[in-house]
Protein backbone atom coordinates (compact mmCIF):
# COMPACT_ATOMS: atom_id res chain seq x y z
CA UNK A 1 0.00 0.00 0.00
CA UNK A 2 1.01 3.46 -0.55
CA UNK A 3 3.19 5.65 1.80
CA UNK A 4 0.32 8.33 1.69
CA UNK A 5 -2.72 6.00 1.61
CA UNK A 6 -5.45 6.19 4.17
CA UNK A 7 -8.51 4.04 4.98
CA UNK A 8 -11.38 6.88 4.29
CA UNK A 9 -15.02 6.51 3.08
CA UNK A 10 -15.20 7.88 -0.11
CA UNK A 11 -18.73 8.77 -2.68
CA UNK A 12 -19.04 5.73 -4.56
CA UNK A 13 -21.76 6.69 -7.13
CA UNK A 14 -25.54 6.95 -6.54
CA UNK A 15 -26.17 5.42 -3.14
CA UNK A 16 -22.96 3.75 -2.43
CA UNK A 17 -19.85 4.48 -0.86
CA UNK A 18 -16.91 2.33 -0.73
CA UNK A 19 -13.76 2.48 1.49
CA UNK A 20 -10.99 4.49 -0.52
CA UNK A 21 -7.32 4.06 -0.15
CA UNK A 22 -7.14 7.58 -1.53
CA UNK A 23 -6.75 10.61 0.57
CA UNK A 24 -9.38 13.25 -0.04
CA UNK A 25 -7.70 16.09 -1.90
CA UNK A 26 -9.44 18.35 -4.41
CA UNK A 27 -10.25 16.84 -7.48
CA UNK A 28 -9.06 17.19 -10.63
CA UNK A 29 -10.93 19.08 -13.42
CA UNK A 30 -11.40 17.10 -16.67
CA UNK A 31 -12.91 17.44 -20.13
CA UNK A 32 -14.97 14.88 -22.33
CA UNK A 33 -14.34 15.44 -25.97
CA UNK A 34 -17.49 14.33 -27.51
CA UNK A 35 -19.52 14.05 -24.33
CA UNK A 36 -22.89 13.10 -26.27
CA UNK A 37 -22.23 10.28 -28.23
CA UNK A 38 -22.67 7.10 -26.84
CA UNK A 39 -19.33 6.71 -25.41
CA UNK A 40 -19.06 10.26 -23.86
CA UNK A 41 -22.10 9.48 -22.28
CA UNK A 42 -21.05 6.65 -20.18
CA UNK A 43 -17.99 8.76 -19.11
CA UNK A 44 -20.46 11.68 -17.89
CA UNK A 45 -22.23 8.65 -15.75
CA UNK A 46 -19.20 7.41 -14.71
CA UNK A 47 -17.74 10.72 -13.52
CA UNK A 48 -20.77 11.89 -11.62
CA UNK A 49 -19.43 11.96 -7.80
CA UNK A 50 -16.32 10.24 -9.23
CA UNK A 51 -13.01 10.97 -5.76
CA UNK A 52 -10.42 11.97 -8.12
CA UNK A 53 -12.10 13.52 -11.29
CA UNK A 54 -14.18 16.33 -11.85
CA UNK A 55 -16.10 17.03 -14.92
CA UNK A 56 -15.60 21.06 -15.90
CA UNK A 57 -15.28 20.96 -20.30
CA UNK A 58 -17.69 19.18 -21.91
CA UNK A 59 -16.96 19.14 -25.86
CA UNK A 60 -18.78 17.92 -28.89
CA UNK A 61 -19.36 19.13 -32.51
CA UNK A 62 -20.62 22.86 -33.41
CA UNK A 63 -24.51 21.26 -33.69
CA UNK A 64 -24.50 20.62 -29.71
CA UNK A 65 -22.00 23.34 -28.75
CA UNK A 66 -23.44 26.69 -26.94
CA UNK A 67 -26.40 24.93 -25.21
CA UNK A 68 -26.68 23.07 -21.38
CA UNK A 69 -25.48 19.38 -21.39
CA UNK A 70 -28.92 17.92 -20.02
CA UNK A 71 -30.28 20.23 -22.72
CA UNK A 72 -28.55 19.36 -25.63
CA UNK A 73 -27.45 15.52 -25.03
CA UNK A 74 -29.88 12.38 -26.22
CA UNK A 75 -29.29 10.40 -23.82
CA UNK A 76 -29.59 6.85 -24.37
CA UNK A 77 -28.44 5.10 -21.00
CA UNK A 78 -30.67 4.54 -18.33
CA UNK A 79 -31.52 6.81 -15.38
CA UNK A 80 -31.12 10.64 -16.15
CA UNK A 81 -28.44 12.73 -17.32
CA UNK A 82 -26.37 13.09 -14.21
CA UNK A 83 -27.20 16.25 -11.84
CA UNK A 84 -23.96 18.18 -11.95
CA UNK A 85 -23.40 17.57 -15.62
CA UNK A 86 -26.70 19.03 -16.63
CA UNK A 87 -25.99 22.73 -16.40
CA UNK A 88 -22.96 22.75 -17.68
CA UNK A 89 -22.36 24.44 -21.10
CA UNK A 90 -20.97 21.99 -24.21
CA UNK A 91 -17.75 23.68 -25.59
CA UNK A 92 -16.90 23.33 -28.92
CA UNK A 93 -13.72 21.12 -29.37
CA UNK A 94 -11.70 23.70 -29.89
CA UNK A 95 -7.88 23.87 -28.40
CA UNK A 96 -8.31 26.96 -27.13
CA UNK A 97 -11.34 27.05 -25.50
CA UNK A 98 -10.65 23.46 -23.87
CA UNK A 99 -7.63 25.21 -21.85
CA UNK A 100 -9.11 27.76 -20.99
CA UNK A 101 -11.42 25.95 -18.82
CA UNK A 102 -8.35 24.76 -16.56
CA UNK A 103 -8.66 21.04 -17.87
CA UNK A 104 -5.33 19.37 -18.82
CA UNK A 105 -6.68 15.94 -18.65
CA UNK A 106 -9.29 15.09 -21.11
CA UNK A 107 -11.29 11.78 -22.07
CA UNK A 108 -11.36 11.20 -26.02
CA UNK A 109 -14.85 9.88 -27.06
CA UNK A 110 -14.55 11.59 -30.79
CA UNK A 111 -14.28 10.00 -34.25
CA UNK A 112 -10.49 8.79 -34.84
CA UNK A 113 -9.97 11.60 -37.37
CA UNK A 114 -11.35 14.39 -35.72
CA UNK A 115 -9.40 12.90 -32.29
CA UNK A 116 -6.33 12.87 -34.53
CA UNK A 117 -4.58 15.87 -34.61
CA UNK A 118 -7.01 17.30 -32.22
CA UNK A 119 -5.34 14.52 -29.18
CA UNK A 120 -1.62 15.46 -30.64
CA UNK A 121 -2.35 19.15 -30.11
CA UNK A 122 -3.55 18.75 -26.36
CA UNK A 123 -0.41 16.33 -26.03
CA UNK A 124 1.88 19.19 -27.27
CA UNK A 125 -0.15 21.80 -24.64
CA UNK A 126 1.04 19.34 -21.67
CA UNK A 127 -2.21 17.85 -21.56
CA UNK A 128 -2.69 14.06 -21.14
CA UNK A 129 -5.64 12.76 -23.18
CA UNK A 130 -7.31 9.33 -22.38
CA UNK A 131 -9.26 8.16 -26.02
CA UNK A 132 -11.23 5.40 -27.36
CA UNK A 133 -10.50 6.84 -30.62
CA UNK A 134 -7.83 4.50 -32.84
CA UNK A 135 -6.26 7.37 -34.17
CA UNK A 136 -3.39 7.08 -32.49
CA UNK A 137 -3.13 3.27 -31.72
CA UNK A 138 -0.39 2.24 -33.73
CA UNK A 139 1.69 5.20 -32.83
CA UNK A 140 5.24 3.47 -31.61
CA UNK A 141 5.20 5.56 -28.38
CA UNK A 142 1.59 5.37 -27.64
CA UNK A 143 0.10 2.24 -25.03
CA UNK A 144 -2.92 0.40 -25.68
CA UNK A 145 -3.82 0.07 -21.79
CA UNK A 146 -6.05 -2.48 -20.15
CA UNK A 147 -4.82 -1.83 -16.44
CA UNK A 148 -5.31 -5.60 -15.04
CA UNK A 149 -3.31 -6.74 -18.70
CA UNK A 150 -0.47 -4.25 -19.59
CA UNK A 151 -0.24 -1.59 -16.46
CA UNK A 152 3.33 -1.66 -17.17
CA UNK A 153 2.67 -0.14 -20.64
CA UNK A 154 1.89 3.21 -19.12
CA UNK A 155 5.76 3.65 -19.16
CA UNK A 156 5.37 4.77 -22.69
CA UNK A 157 3.58 7.78 -21.47
CA UNK A 158 6.06 8.74 -19.56
CA UNK A 159 8.16 8.77 -22.19
CA UNK A 160 5.84 10.98 -24.33
CA UNK A 161 5.66 13.35 -21.76
CA UNK A 162 9.03 13.83 -21.23
CA UNK A 163 8.88 14.51 -25.18
CA UNK A 164 5.85 16.87 -25.24
CA UNK A 165 4.78 17.65 -22.20
CA UNK A 166 2.16 15.57 -22.18
CA UNK A 167 1.11 12.03 -22.95
CA UNK A 168 -1.93 10.00 -25.11
CA UNK A 169 -2.88 6.97 -23.40
CA UNK A 170 -5.80 4.74 -26.07
CA UNK A 171 -8.14 2.15 -24.86
CA UNK A 172 -8.36 -0.91 -26.98
CA UNK A 173 -11.00 -1.37 -29.79
CA UNK A 174 -14.22 -2.68 -27.78
CA UNK A 175 -13.91 -6.47 -28.68
CA UNK A 176 -10.36 -6.66 -28.28
CA UNK A 177 -10.89 -5.58 -24.78
CA UNK A 178 -12.95 -8.39 -24.12
CA UNK A 179 -10.55 -10.83 -25.69
CA UNK A 180 -6.88 -9.54 -23.86
CA UNK A 181 -9.20 -9.96 -20.83
CA UNK A 182 -9.95 -13.65 -21.62
CA UNK A 183 -6.83 -14.41 -22.90
CA UNK A 184 -4.52 -12.86 -20.13
CA UNK A 185 -4.93 -15.56 -17.09
CA UNK A 186 -4.39 -18.38 -19.60
CA UNK A 187 -0.95 -17.02 -21.15
CA UNK A 188 0.78 -19.05 -18.91
CA UNK A 189 0.14 -22.19 -19.99
CA UNK A 190 1.20 -20.96 -23.79
CA UNK A 191 -0.65 -19.56 -26.00
CA UNK A 192 0.14 -20.95 -29.49
CA UNK A 193 -2.94 -19.63 -31.64
CA UNK A 194 -6.35 -17.76 -31.33
CA UNK A 195 -9.37 -17.75 -33.26
CA UNK A 196 -12.36 -15.40 -32.43
CA UNK A 197 -15.41 -15.38 -33.59
CA UNK A 198 -17.74 -11.77 -32.92
CA UNK A 199 -21.48 -10.94 -32.15
CA UNK A 200 -21.27 -7.48 -31.80
CA UNK A 201 -24.22 -5.16 -30.44
CA UNK A 202 -25.27 -2.26 -32.44
CA UNK A 203 -24.11 0.79 -29.67
CA UNK A 204 -20.82 -0.42 -31.10
CA UNK A 205 -21.29 1.70 -34.18
CA UNK A 206 -22.11 4.65 -32.69
CA UNK A 207 -25.26 7.07 -32.18
CA UNK A 208 -25.63 7.31 -35.56
CA UNK A 209 -23.90 4.12 -36.58
CA UNK A 210 -26.58 1.78 -38.32
CA UNK A 211 -30.12 1.91 -39.74
CA UNK A 212 -32.87 0.61 -38.07
CA UNK A 213 -33.54 -1.50 -41.69
CA UNK A 214 -30.57 -3.01 -42.03
CA UNK A 215 -30.07 -4.16 -38.59
CA UNK A 216 -33.56 -5.21 -37.03
CA UNK A 217 -33.85 -8.73 -37.38
CA UNK A 218 -31.14 -9.14 -39.26
CA UNK A 219 -26.81 -10.45 -38.66
CA UNK A 220 -23.97 -8.17 -40.62
CA UNK A 221 -21.19 -10.82 -40.79
CA UNK A 222 -18.95 -7.68 -41.97
CA UNK A 223 -17.90 -5.33 -39.15
CA UNK A 224 -15.33 -2.44 -41.55
CA UNK A 225 -11.34 -3.17 -40.22
CA UNK A 226 -12.90 -4.98 -37.12
CA UNK A 227 -10.69 -8.29 -37.81
CA UNK A 228 -7.82 -6.91 -38.44
CA UNK A 229 -7.88 -4.52 -35.38
CA UNK A 230 -8.72 -7.30 -33.00
CA UNK A 231 -4.98 -9.20 -33.93
CA UNK A 232 -3.29 -5.89 -34.21
CA UNK A 233 -4.02 -4.81 -30.70
CA UNK A 234 -4.55 -8.00 -29.14
CA UNK A 235 -0.64 -8.79 -29.82
CA UNK A 236 0.09 -5.20 -28.84
CA UNK A 237 -1.41 -5.43 -25.31
CA UNK A 238 -0.07 -8.47 -24.91
CA UNK A 239 3.53 -7.31 -25.99
CA UNK A 240 6.13 -6.33 -23.92
CA UNK A 241 6.75 -2.42 -23.56
CA UNK A 242 10.76 -2.08 -23.80
CA UNK A 243 12.61 1.42 -24.87
CA UNK A 244 9.45 3.65 -25.49
CA UNK A 245 8.23 0.81 -27.55
CA UNK A 246 5.87 -2.29 -27.86
CA UNK A 247 7.15 -5.24 -28.96
CA UNK A 248 4.45 -7.01 -29.99
CA UNK A 249 3.44 -10.92 -28.96
CA UNK A 250 4.21 -13.27 -32.09
CA UNK A 251 1.16 -14.90 -31.86
CA UNK A 252 -1.24 -16.28 -34.07
CA UNK A 253 -4.49 -14.88 -34.21
CA UNK A 254 -7.69 -15.18 -36.58
CA UNK A 255 -11.11 -13.06 -36.07
CA UNK A 256 -14.35 -12.88 -37.73
CA UNK A 257 -16.93 -10.09 -36.98
CA UNK A 258 -20.94 -9.88 -36.98
CA UNK A 259 -22.96 -7.19 -36.08
CA UNK A 260 -26.26 -8.53 -34.38
CA UNK A 261 -29.42 -6.61 -33.23
CA UNK A 262 -28.08 -6.24 -29.61
CA UNK A 263 -28.71 -3.11 -28.00
CA UNK A 264 -25.70 -3.38 -25.79
CA UNK A 265 -22.84 -6.09 -25.41
CA UNK A 266 -20.37 -8.10 -27.40
CA UNK A 267 -20.29 -11.95 -27.11
CA UNK A 268 -17.21 -13.96 -28.73
CA UNK A 269 -16.44 -17.35 -29.31
CA UNK A 270 -12.89 -17.57 -28.47
CA UNK A 271 -10.70 -20.83 -29.47
CA UNK A 272 -7.23 -20.77 -28.18
CA UNK A 273 -4.84 -23.50 -28.49
CA UNK A 274 -2.14 -24.26 -26.33
CA UNK A 275 1.22 -25.41 -27.02
CA UNK A 276 0.54 -28.40 -24.95
CA UNK A 277 -2.44 -29.99 -23.09
CA UNK A 278 -3.34 -27.85 -20.29
CA UNK A 279 -4.41 -29.18 -16.82
CA UNK A 280 -8.47 -27.92 -17.07
CA UNK A 281 -8.74 -27.78 -13.73
CA UNK A 282 -5.38 -25.12 -13.51
CA UNK A 283 -7.16 -23.07 -16.49
CA UNK A 284 -10.50 -22.43 -14.58
CA UNK A 285 -9.42 -21.10 -11.55
CA UNK A 286 -6.56 -19.51 -13.30
CA UNK A 287 -9.51 -17.31 -15.05
CA UNK A 288 -11.69 -17.28 -12.10
CA UNK A 289 -9.02 -16.25 -9.95
CA UNK A 290 -7.64 -13.50 -12.03
CA UNK A 291 -6.27 -10.57 -10.45
CA UNK A 292 -4.69 -7.67 -11.37
CA UNK A 293 -2.92 -3.96 -10.30
CA UNK A 294 -6.01 -2.07 -10.52
CA UNK A 295 -7.69 -4.25 -7.86
CA UNK A 296 -4.21 -4.36 -5.71
CA UNK A 297 -4.66 -0.49 -5.83
CA UNK A 298 -8.50 -0.50 -4.72
CA UNK A 299 -9.00 2.19 -7.73
CA UNK A 300 -12.46 3.71 -7.69
CA UNK A 301 -13.62 1.89 -11.22
CA UNK A 302 -11.52 -1.46 -10.59
CA UNK A 303 -14.41 -4.66 -10.58
CA UNK A 304 -13.12 -6.51 -7.97
CA UNK A 305 -13.02 -9.54 -9.93
CA UNK A 306 -12.03 -8.61 -13.83
CA UNK A 307 -13.08 -12.01 -14.86
CA UNK A 308 -16.74 -13.58 -13.91
CA UNK A 309 -16.95 -17.33 -14.73
CA UNK A 310 -20.28 -18.39 -15.27
CA UNK A 311 -21.10 -22.19 -14.65
CA UNK A 312 -24.82 -22.04 -16.07
CA UNK A 313 -24.92 -23.91 -19.68
CA UNK A 314 -26.39 -21.14 -21.69
CA UNK A 315 -24.25 -18.39 -20.32
CA UNK A 316 -22.97 -15.34 -20.64
CA UNK A 317 -25.75 -13.39 -22.22
CA UNK A 318 -25.76 -9.71 -23.44
CA UNK A 319 -29.18 -8.91 -21.37
CA UNK A 320 -28.04 -11.49 -18.08
CA UNK A 321 -24.30 -10.25 -18.32
CA UNK A 322 -23.42 -7.20 -19.65
CA UNK A 323 -23.23 -5.28 -16.77
CA UNK A 324 -21.94 -7.82 -14.45
CA UNK A 325 -18.85 -5.98 -12.05
CA UNK A 326 -18.70 -5.03 -8.50
CA UNK A 327 -18.99 -2.25 -6.64
CA UNK A 328 -21.71 -0.30 -8.02
CA UNK A 329 -18.80 1.97 -9.69
CA UNK A 330 -17.95 -0.85 -11.58
CA UNK A 331 -20.59 -2.03 -13.04
CA UNK A 332 -20.11 -3.39 -17.33
CA UNK A 333 -16.19 -3.73 -15.98
CA UNK A 334 -16.23 -7.24 -15.23
CA UNK A 335 -15.47 -9.45 -18.93
CA UNK A 336 -18.19 -12.87 -18.18
CA UNK A 337 -16.64 -16.01 -19.29
CA UNK A 338 -18.41 -19.26 -19.84
CA UNK A 339 -19.12 -22.83 -21.22
CA UNK A 340 -15.56 -23.67 -21.47
CA UNK A 341 -15.02 -26.90 -23.26
CA UNK A 342 -11.43 -28.41 -23.64
CA UNK A 343 -10.74 -31.10 -26.68
CA UNK A 344 -6.77 -31.79 -27.04
CA UNK A 345 -4.53 -28.60 -26.57
CA UNK A 346 -7.55 -26.43 -27.54
CA UNK A 347 -10.10 -24.70 -25.20
CA UNK A 348 -13.53 -22.99 -26.61
CA UNK A 349 -14.77 -20.54 -24.37
CA UNK A 350 -17.43 -18.03 -24.80
CA UNK A 351 -16.74 -14.49 -23.27
CA UNK A 352 -19.00 -11.03 -22.92
CA UNK A 353 -17.62 -7.62 -22.74
CA UNK A 354 -19.64 -4.36 -22.43
CA UNK A 355 -18.61 -2.23 -25.45
CA UNK A 356 -19.21 0.85 -24.27
CA UNK A 357 -17.85 0.27 -21.00
CA UNK A 358 -15.31 -2.32 -20.30
CA UNK A 359 -14.90 -1.89 -24.45
CA UNK A 360 -14.82 2.11 -24.12
CA UNK A 361 -15.02 4.96 -21.15
CA UNK A 362 -14.81 2.29 -18.22
CA UNK A 363 -11.31 0.72 -19.24
CA UNK A 364 -10.28 5.08 -20.38
CA UNK A 365 -11.09 5.85 -16.72
CA UNK A 366 -9.50 2.92 -15.07
CA UNK A 367 -6.07 3.89 -17.00
CA UNK A 368 -6.14 7.78 -15.77
CA UNK A 369 -6.95 6.43 -12.39
CA UNK A 370 -4.08 4.31 -12.34
CA UNK A 371 -1.99 7.31 -13.77
CA UNK A 372 -3.61 9.04 -10.83
CA UNK A 373 -2.56 6.73 -8.23
CA UNK A 374 1.08 5.99 -9.56
CA UNK A 375 1.54 9.69 -9.56
CA UNK A 376 2.02 10.04 -13.06
CA UNK A 377 0.55 13.07 -14.19
CA UNK A 378 1.21 16.39 -13.08
CA UNK A 379 -1.40 16.87 -9.58
CA UNK A 380 -3.08 19.93 -8.76
CA UNK A 381 -2.71 22.20 -6.09
CA UNK A 382 -5.48 24.58 -5.58
CA UNK A 383 -4.18 26.77 -8.17
CA UNK A 384 -3.09 24.61 -11.10
CA UNK A 385 -6.77 22.57 -12.04
CA UNK A 386 -7.77 21.82 -8.57
CA UNK A 387 -11.62 21.74 -8.48
CA UNK A 388 -13.88 20.62 -4.84
N1 LIG B 1 -19.34 2.63 -29.33
C1 LIG B 1 -18.42 1.77 -28.90
O1 LIG B 1 -18.74 0.65 -28.44
C2 LIG B 1 -16.96 2.14 -28.96
C3 LIG B 1 -16.04 1.28 -28.33
C4 LIG B 1 -14.68 1.60 -28.38
C5 LIG B 1 -14.27 2.74 -29.01
N2 LIG B 1 -15.17 3.55 -29.62
C6 LIG B 1 -14.66 4.78 -30.28
O2 LIG B 1 -15.03 5.88 -29.45
C7 LIG B 1 -15.30 7.03 -30.25
C8 LIG B 1 -16.73 7.51 -29.98
O3 LIG B 1 -17.64 6.47 -30.31
P1 LIG B 1 -19.21 6.63 -30.08
O4 LIG B 1 -19.77 5.28 -30.34
O5 LIG B 1 -19.50 7.28 -28.77
O6 LIG B 1 -19.61 7.63 -31.28
P2 LIG B 1 -20.90 8.59 -31.40
O7 LIG B 1 -22.02 8.07 -30.58
O8 LIG B 1 -21.10 8.76 -32.87
O9 LIG B 1 -20.41 10.00 -30.76
C9 LIG B 1 -19.50 10.84 -31.43
C10 LIG B 1 -19.25 12.09 -30.59
O10 LIG B 1 -18.30 12.91 -31.30
C11 LIG B 1 -18.87 14.21 -31.52
N3 LIG B 1 -18.47 14.73 -32.83
C12 LIG B 1 -18.81 14.27 -34.04
N4 LIG B 1 -18.25 15.04 -35.01
C13 LIG B 1 -17.57 16.03 -34.37
C14 LIG B 1 -16.82 17.15 -34.80
N5 LIG B 1 -16.67 17.44 -36.10
N6 LIG B 1 -16.25 17.95 -33.86
C15 LIG B 1 -16.41 17.68 -32.54
N7 LIG B 1 -17.13 16.65 -32.07
C16 LIG B 1 -17.70 15.82 -32.97
C17 LIG B 1 -20.38 14.02 -31.47
O11 LIG B 1 -20.99 15.26 -31.12
P3 LIG B 1 -22.49 15.66 -31.64
O12 LIG B 1 -23.46 14.87 -30.82
O13 LIG B 1 -22.54 17.12 -31.37
O14 LIG B 1 -22.54 15.30 -33.10
C18 LIG B 1 -20.48 12.96 -30.35
O15 LIG B 1 -20.36 13.61 -29.11
C19 LIG B 1 -15.07 6.59 -31.71
O16 LIG B 1 -13.75 6.92 -32.10
C20 LIG B 1 -15.25 5.08 -31.65
O17 LIG B 1 -14.57 4.41 -32.68
C21 LIG B 1 -16.51 3.29 -29.59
Amino acid sequence: MRKNAISKDTTDGPGRRRASRFPARPRIKVGILGCTGIVGQQFVRLLEGHPFFKLVAPSASPRSAGEPYGEVVSWVLDGDVPRSARPLEVLETDIARLLATGARIFFSALPAPIAGPLEKLLRENGCFVFTNASAHRADEDVPILVPEINPEHMSLALTQASRWGGAIVAGPNCATAGLVTTLKPLEEFGLNRVSVTTFQAISGAGRRGLAALDIAGNVIPFIRNEEEKIGRETRKILGRAEQGAVAPLPLEITASCCRVPVREGHLMSIEVEFHEKPDTDRVLSSLNGFRSRPQELGLPTAPERPIILRTEEDRPQPILDAWAGSPERARGMAVTVGRPRFLGRSLQIFALVHNTVRGAAGTCLLNAELAFAERLMPRPGRSNGGAR
